[in-house]
């Protein structure tokens, strides 16, 4: 790791070893949401291979109060500090360094470093916060042993926590009391965490396969613990499933979640000590829909998974970070997978990757999954470090299989357990346990921008030689302008006239395996002799490469195809295909939509296929997923177009829709089963098409009116909103009391109220600003109102005068002064600016040059500049 280089931007290729290690760190802190002090005793010891490099440690808006060396006040000549970086002059050799200072939780509205979220006082670290709580080598390829003794106010903070396990309590008098942790594990301190309050707890124990009994807690504030029963037993889960399927076994005698109400991301692994939002934590059917759960499980997993892909193997560098997220991701989706529908897991990831992720690296802020520069490590936290990360992941798990894939992780985390690993390190463990050269794979990780394959096909009516020719294309990305080929496991089938899947294997100029291809060149053949007839091909089952994918199909060919394919993910993809003829006005549009009629008039009339399923295919690809698909983008002729073609489907199938929705009600009607959520997914799917149909939305008053869970109540409440029922205020109304003291559902109807289809809705956006609901200091809210608006409401962010682009703007001006990686973030919805077509481009152009000095942070200049360079 080093500093910038006179570009201002950090390098990969600039990486040099820490010239100082830090074997142990003790700290000790006086806690106060005022003014906290903090003691730090820190073993140092110079890398022998790297004699008499300068002492310096990072330290950012730190009071130094006391400092000294082995024992001995230094005195202001023998070290300088000038808020950045504290330098200790003429040493060379192992010592110890104490130092204490003075921080402000209180005042820290960046929730970076030690901060309070209503009466509680944490911490966040990752990327680079532990900087702001004392002088640290911050950066993760130092590791000590960790010893952190906090004191405090014993009513104020009776509970005190922090990384590894307890050693001891004791009580100091005034109303005062100490807790000792001790981290055995040698351990970054990007993971290393504190949490102090009154909090109360859910607990459990069980024993490790390896024999160790450890105690499972979720701790938060008292009126809260009823609503984590959920969380404890997904933790629970979690445990449990990376024993079986990866044989890692947790490693402290204690595992503690706390949840926050004021967090910026989702959830932080710290060692030992996991801090989550606490909207991934609480959950009741009350309170939370079938999708909080399943992404309270899925976040849970997360955490907890990063135990090894993470902490005991941690990173090098920044660069690297997808070695630790994309890794995870990868798991926690197999975690979901072999717990719930592995077919549905799918169809979500690869929505999210086509909204989000695609646009991404397609547009100003495309970036490697490995990237070899940045100015600011928190603006990577991004679609492309984890979703596509995992991606990557799940090709090489396509390419060598489960049992060589097991293999390699092994390998990997034996050879690299209690060391700060690099992509490297990861990849030679897999050749290693595969025996395969993974040289031309790793391109996956240099290589920004979604790779595109373009298929064609020739059928020799007197032969029967049947040849498929697959090419490979990547598109240019800034600073990228020439791509490799990657290699891109293809799975394919065909299908013979009865439907019958043909399993000749063709013959090629790549690796084919059961029905898969090794693509590696640009172009690949394969080729089948002598068939009777014509097939009908199918690719990429289960998604199993994250590319573009382009073959000719006639209308009735996908439309027969999605009935015929085996792959579940297909027949959906297919769906989703047709959808998107339908509505990008190709010349078979007309057909494409009568087909995709009569498909989901038969998938509703199907009571044997899986309801959520029937559900999925109902729900047409979004705004974000279609317009990434255009050169430029006509933003009012595509939202119209999608409402036109919602308009006309719902009216050709209102008989279905209405038979489901009476067909399921006994079954929806509560519980978590698979069952109950399900039948509530197609419950809902269908209301949204109905209460098109109803000017008066009855269907949806009634659901909202008998609503037994909040699954259904907020679904209800979204159609009465967003179509704009005569019982709109009412119901907002009602939900808006019966919550009012619930932040979590306060979100919940604020993000409904932000993204009514109509840019009128700026003006409820704004109104909604003057009131006490506006908190601007809390991430939650300002995603529920600020995100959901720039990034779901395409009609109000990209209104036809600007008001949305200038708004947004205005209000990232605001934020970046209190939480930068906040305010940050909602830029990224300018990320494809370039696209939108006059006048809004100009529009956006305007708008993001008039932030232009108008930002103090690091990541909002840094994105701005991305954006508009
Ligand atoms: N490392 C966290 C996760 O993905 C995300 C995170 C990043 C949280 C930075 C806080 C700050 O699990
Ligand atoms: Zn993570």
């Amino acid at each position: 790791m080093s500093l910038p280089r006179g570009d201002g931007f950090v390098h990969l290729a600039d990486y040099r070893p820490p010239a100082w290690r830090i074997p142990s760190a003790e700290l000790q802190f006086e806690l106060d949401p005022e003014a906290t002090e903090v003691l730090a005793r820190l073993v140092l010891s110079p890398d022998p291979a790297r004699p008499g490099e300068p002492l310096e440690l990072d330290g950012e808006e730190l009071e130094l109060l006391a400092i000294a060396l082995d024992g001995q006040p230094l005195p202001p000549e023998r070290y300088d500090y000038d808020g950045q970086r504290l330098r200790v002059h003429g040493v060379a050799a192992n010592c110890v360094l104490d130092t204490r200072v003075r921080i402000h939780p209180a005042t820290n509205t960046r929730l970076e470093g030690l901060y309070c979220s209503g009466r509680l006082l944490l911490t966040q670290c990752e990327a680079q916060g532990f900087r702001r709580i004392t002088f640290f080598a911050d950066r993760p390829d130092v590791m000590p042993r960790w010893r952190i003794v906090l004191r405090a106010d014993r009513a104020a903070y009776p509970v005190l926590l922090a990384n590894g396990n307890p050693v001891g309590t004791r009580d100091l008098g005034e109303g005062r009391h100490e807790a000792t942790w001790e981290n055995p594990h040698p351990t970054p301190a990007y993971l290393f965490a504190i949490a102090a309050g009154a909090m109360e707890r859910v607990t459990s124990s069980l024993e490790t396969m390896e024999g160790r009994r450890v105690e499972l807690n979720i701790w938060a504030e008292p009126g809260d613990v009823a609503r984590c029963a959920y969380a404890l037993g997904a933790v629970e889960r979690s445990l449990r499933w990376d024993e079986r399927r990866f044989g890692r076994c947790y490693d402290l005698d204690v595992f503690n979640v706390v949840a926050a109400q004021d967090f910026t991301m989702g959830a932080m692994e710290n060692k030992g000590l996991n801090i989550f939002n606490a909207r991934y934590i609480l959950a009741d059917e009350a309170t939370a829909t079938d999708a909080d759960f399943l992404a309270i499980e899925s976040v849970v997993a997360h955490e907890y998974l990063h135990n090894w892909s993470g902490n005991r193997v941690t990173l090098r560098d920044w660069f690297q970070l997808s070695l630790k997220e994309g890794l995870t991701v990868f798991r926690d989706t197999e975690f979901s997978s072999d717990l719930h529908s592995r077919a549905l897991k799918r169809i979500e990831v690869v929505r999210l990757l086509r909204s989000r992720q695609f646009p991404e690296d397609a547009g100003a802020l495309a970036h490697p999954v490995r990237p070899d520069r940045y100015r600011e490590i928190s603006n990577f936290y991004t679609m492309t470090i984890y979703e596509k990360g995992a991606e990557v992941i799940r090709v090489l798990h396509t390419l060598v299989g489960e049992a060589a894939f097991r293999a390699g992780m092994d390998r990997y985390f034996a050879d690299n357990d209690g060391r700060a690993a690099t992509l490297e390190d990861f990849l030679s463990a897999h050749a290693a346990a595969s025996g395969r050269d993974l040289s031309q794979f790793a391109r996956w990780y240099s290589q920004a921008g979604t790779p595109e394959l373009r298929i064609s096909e020739a059928f020799d009516e007197t032969s029967g030689d049947y040849t498929l020719t697959v090419t490979q294309n990547t598109p240019p990305t800034p600073g990228q302008p020439e791509k490799q080929p990657l290699l891109i496991p293809l799975r394919f089938a065909l299908y013979d006239e009865a439907g019958q899947a043909i399993t000749t294997p063709p013959e090629s100029d790549t690796t084919v395996r059961d029905g898969l291809a090794e693509l590696t060149r640009e172009t690949h053949v394969l080729r089948w002799r002598g068939l009777g007839a014509r097939p009908l091909p199918a690719f990429n089952q289960g998604y199993a490469a994250p590319v573009k994918l382009h073959f000719e199909y006639t209308v009735p060919q996908r439309a027969r195809l999605a009935r015929l394919e085996r792959d579940a993910f297909n027949r959906w993809d297919l769906l989703q295909q047709l959808a998107t003829e339908a509505l990008l006005g190709t010349p078979h549009a007309e057909a494409a939509t009568a087909a995709l009629g009569d498909a989901l008039a038969d998938l509703l009339s199907d009571a044997s296929t899986d309801p959520a399923f029937v559900a999925e295919c109902l729900a047409l690809p979004d705004f974000d997923t279609l317009a990434e698909a255009l050169p430029e983008v006509d933003v009012d002729a595509l939202v119209a177009r999608r409402e036109d073609l919602l308009d006309r489907l719902a009216e050709e199938l209102v008989e279905p829709l209405q038979a489901r929705y009476e067909a399921l009600a006994a079954v929806a009607r509560g519980g978590l089963d698979g069952a109950a959520m399900s039948a509530r997914a197609l419950r809902n799917a269908c209301l949204a098409w109905l209460t098109r149909l109803d000017p008066e939305a009855r269907l949806s008053q009634a659901q909202f009116d008998a609503a037994g869970t909040m699954t259904e109540r907020l679904a209800a409440l979204r159609c009465l909103l967003h179509f704009q029922a005569p019982g709109a205020p009412a119901a907002l109304q009602a939900f808006r009391d019966a919550h009012a003291q619930d932040p979590l559902v306060t979100d919940k109807w604020i993000a409904l109220l932000a993204t009514r289809p109509d840019p009128e809705t700026l003006a409820d956006v704004q109104a909604l600003m003057a009131t006490p609901w506006w908190k601007p200091a809390n991430p939650n809210r300002v995603r529920a109102l600020l995100g959901s608006f720039a990034r779901s409401n395409p009609l109000g962010f990209h209104r036809r005068d600007g008001a949305g682009y200038r708004f947004v703007a205005g209000q990232v001006a605001a934020l970046d002064a209190i939480n930068p990686q906040v305010a940050a973030r909602l830029l990224g919805g300018f990320e494809s600016w370039r696209r939108w077509a006059a006048p809004r481009r100009e529009l956006a152009r305007e708008a993001l040059a008039s932030l232009q000095g108008k930002l103090a942070s690091p990541d909002g200049r840094d994105l701005l500049q991305r954006l508009l360079d």
